[in-house]
């Protein structure tokens, strides 16, 4: 049945070509130990890519990999200009060096430069390189809406007349070269627009995920003072509509009052959510999109830029409570993101490629707008939802029996007595003995085969909240009608997506053909090996490689992820470092181990893609990434190597929680939190989740004489949606008379973990708190 694939009962020995050991530490490390016998020795767990995918692949071997990385490390210059010199357009060459770099904070300030002096034009070479190339009428935005049959498309040269006629637009009212303009947009084509058309005349975006509240909003404006934001009157979220206009009105009304004041509002009219009229409006700042962009001529000329210009920047969750700005250049940007994209995904010009994330996010600029469009591919924009389909936990009174892996389910009033839950019922799920977890009852089925969805709306019952996991509207099957339609060949996605999937059933993806997928990908956290099995062996009919890459928004793009084709996989490893990146994994003292091991990751040496600085904080920068391990870039991730040199990230080390695929700061949660009126204080952990991959888990201690209730609960997790956004909601809250602290008053985090996920026999030393009693109590209230 696998023809392509052969599996793990059939495992071969992958090199028999031994190369020279260098000095180069990681090359003889994988000399050493992916080429021995190691690997083909007792492993049962691995999966091979088919003699013929790998025929075909832009890398073919092993051996072809290893020659390749062999030079990326020992001559990055000769290396990566190579590439920059021959797929890329510039105005002019860079000169003198390729590149120049210091990351020991040892020795001075952090700096990392890549072809500068160069200039060149990320836009150009997305669009206008490809017009020349005479790829003009090929696809190059596939977009598909929420609601399925709204779609459209745009072909090269008509996205680069779009591109052209904003960013005419933008020069007209003032914005030049090194200006910031906020994007606050859905995924409509209208936002890769945006950034492709500030790109062109160097103007330097910031996109801000759309679920982020006003206030998030407000704070990303207060701190890169754009001079223009782009948004939209209005998305649908299923049956929802979300006024987006009037949450940016709420923002630059609160900026407003801090003295930073934005003269321009562009508002794209979304149609197949609101009309303009009903759009609230404030004359002078606000303009409509469909009213001045199309008037404008559909040529521009392009502003060339130097390599290390701002091209743009992206905030993201750190451990304290303010977002950073994680400014990325033009020049090693561009040439890492194009070359990273060709080759985890294997690319060729014949693919059309779905990247499920949203351009709020890094993984969208990266690998749905730059990378892709740099390769001259065709790509689906997917509209995407944010799911509501998880029903709140607190309409279920018991649970009645648990009946191998069905449950039944007994439930206040309304509920008839056929209802059942189908799925895989963990007990040991941390909120088992208390409130079931919504996400145990999101597989609640009708036995009658109605989706509990319409169930819930026919009885009028609470939706609870906004949840973004996977796209199931109108039902799970939605990925796959899509990948059949546009004959999707490269499908790049989250594992929370495929976990919510797989729960759903194999139904949903049978029913397609999938014919045309040929490689996978995955991105965002770890994927689990079940979760990574059931996407290879049902949507990938055995048959497509799947590269999970890792990366983060500080890398720009993939830093260690196969490359299909080279070598083969094991379930929920990223494998083995992209070109010129060289990981290495520390212990606690920052010294760095050797074959197989478990400890920090780090990366020695920059590569064209790193991120450049903080906005506004170039010590903020220093001291996060460069101080905790000096001589290295310190990731925020734990990681393992296993004896073959695989690589397997096991999360994050920090006070960063990844829900969902989204990082976020325990701090940012916290503060909000605090600013209840009821709450005076705040810890928050992230929990195992089955699902989103962590949950949100806070602690919350009450002003004295305030009882804990219900209502304050929900408004608790209200002020959380408010500030932040809908996606950093907690999944619980738990009642904190106290809290553990030390005697010097620091909160003891590693208690609450173990609280929060019940392993309460593993509290560990708990003699150094200031009150032992606080930590029973806390157990004592677990479930209230
Ligand atoms: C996590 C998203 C395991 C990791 C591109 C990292 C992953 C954080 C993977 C960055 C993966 C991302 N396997 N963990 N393949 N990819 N992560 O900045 O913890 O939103 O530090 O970038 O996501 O998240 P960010």
């Amino acid at each position: 049945p696998n023809e392509n694939l052969k599996t793990s009962n059939n495992v071969r020995h992958v090199g028999s070509v031994k190369t020279q050991p260098s000095d180069a530490g990681y090359i003889s490390h994988l000399n050493a130990v992916i080429l021995g016998e190691a690997l083909a020795s007792e492993e049962i767990d691995l999966i091979f890519p088919s003699d013929e995918f790998s025929r075909q692949a832009h890398v073919p071997s092993l051996e072809k990999y290893l020659e390749m990385y062999k030079r990326s490390i020992e001559d990055p210059a000769g290396f990566w200009s190579d590439i920059a010199s021959s797929e890329f357009y510039w105005k002019e060459k860079w000169s003198p060096q390729v590149y120049s770099e210091n990351l020991d904070v040892r020795k001075g300030d952090i700096k990392i430069e890549w072809f500068k002096g160069g200039s060149t034009n990320i836009c150009y070479n997305c669009l206008d390189k490809n017009v020349e190339a005479g790829n003009g009428d090929k696809i190059a935005i596939y977009w598909e809406g929420n609601e399925p049959g709204s779609d459209g498309t745009l072909t090269y040269i008509q996205l680069l007349r779009k591109v052209c006629q904003l960013a005419n637009y933008l020069k007209d009212v003032g914005i030049r070269k090194g200006d910031t303009v906020v994007i606050y947009l859905p995924m409509l084509m209208e936002l890769p627009i945006a950034m492709l058309a500030c790109a062109r005349i160097g103007a330097v975006h910031s996109v801000v995920f759309a679920g982020f509240s006003a206030e998030s909003l407000a704070q990303r404006i207060m701190d890169c003072k754009p001079k223009a934001v782009i948004t939209c009157n209005a998305v649908k979220r299923g049956s929802k509509v979300i006024h987006l206009k009037d949450i940016v009105d709420a923002a630059l009304s609160e900026t407003s009052r801090n003295k930073v004041c934005v003269d321009v509002c562009l508002t794209y009219e979304n149609n197949l959510a609101m009309k303009r009229e009903s759009t609230n409006w404030q004359e002078g700042r606000d303009t409509w999109w469909q009213d001045v962009v199309p008037t404008h001529p559909t040529t521009c000329e392009v502003e060339w830029v130097n390599a290390e210009d701002p091209l743009f920047l992206l905030y993201t969750s750190g451990s304290t409570g303010k977002p950073k700005g994680v400014l990325h250049t033009t020049g090693g940007y561009m040439v890492y993101t194009a070359t990273t994209f060709k080759y985890a995904f294997d690319y060729k010009p014949s693919d059309v490629y779905w990247c499920t994330a949203d351009c709020g996010w890094i993984t969208g600029h990266s690998y749905v707008t730059y990378g892709p469009l740099l390769n001259g591919a065709s790509v689906v924009v997917y509209e995407g939802v944010w799911m509501e389909n998880l029903l709140s936990s607190s309409t279920i009174s018991s649970l009645d029996g648990v009946l191998g892996r069905e449950i039944t389910l007994k439930v206040r009033k309304q509920m008839p007595e056929d209802l059942m839950v189908v799925g895989l019922f963990k007990p040991t799920f941390p909120w088992v003995h208390g409130l079931i977890p919504d996400v145990i009852l999101s597989r609640i089925r009708l036995i009658n085969g109605k989706n509990i969805r319409e169930f819930i709306e026919h009885h009028n019952w609470k939706m609870p909240e906004d949840l973004m996991v996977a796209p199931n509207y109108p039902d799970s099957g939605r990925c796959w009608d899509i990948v059949d339609k546009y004959r999707v060949t490269i499908f790049y996605t989250a594992p929370t997506l495929v976990r919510s999937l797989m729960r759903d059933g194999d139904e949903f993806v049978i029913r397609y053909s999938r014919k045309s997928l040929r490689v996978l990908g995955s991105v965002g956290e770890p994927i689990n090996p079940s979760a990574w099995r059931w996407f290879f062996n049902v949507v990938g009919d055995s048959r497509c490689p799947i590269s999970d890459t890792w990366w983060q928004t500080e890398t720009g793009g993939f830093m260690i992820t196969p490359l299909p084709g080279a070598w083969p996989l094991k379930p929920g490893s990223a494998t083995f470092p992209f070109f010129g990146v060289q990981p290495v994994i520390v212990d606690e003292k920052g010294v760095e181990i050797e074959g197989e091991c478990n400890g920090y990751l780090c990366v020695k040496g920059s590569w064209p893609g790193a991120f450049r600085t903080l906005y506004g904080d170039h010590e903020r920068y220093e001291t996060t990434y460069f101080k905790p391990f000096p001589g290295y870039y310190f990731s925020g991730d734990g990681c393992s190597r296993d004896k073959d040199g695989f690589h397997w990230l096991t999360g994050r080390v920090d006070d960063v929680i990844n829900v969902s695929g989204h990082r976020i700061g325990t701090a940012e949660v916290e503060s909000a939190l605090v600013s209840h009126p009821q709450c005076v204080e705040a810890a928050v952990v992230g929990v195992e989740h089955e699902v989103k991959g962590q949950g949100i888990y806070a602690f919350v201690t009450l002003v004295e004489g305030v009882p804990y209730s219900e209502e304050l609960r929900k408004s608790l997790i209200l002020t959380v949606r408010n500030q932040i956004g809908a996606f950093a909601a907690p999944d619980k809250i738990h009642w904190a008379p106290g809290l553990p602290k030390t005697r010097s008053g620091k909160i003891m985090r590693r208690i609450l973990r173990k609280i929060a996920s019940r392993q309460l026999n593993e509290l560990g030393d708990t003699s150094t708190l200031a009150d032992p009693n606080v930590v029973e109590q806390l157990i004592t209230l677990a479930d209230c």
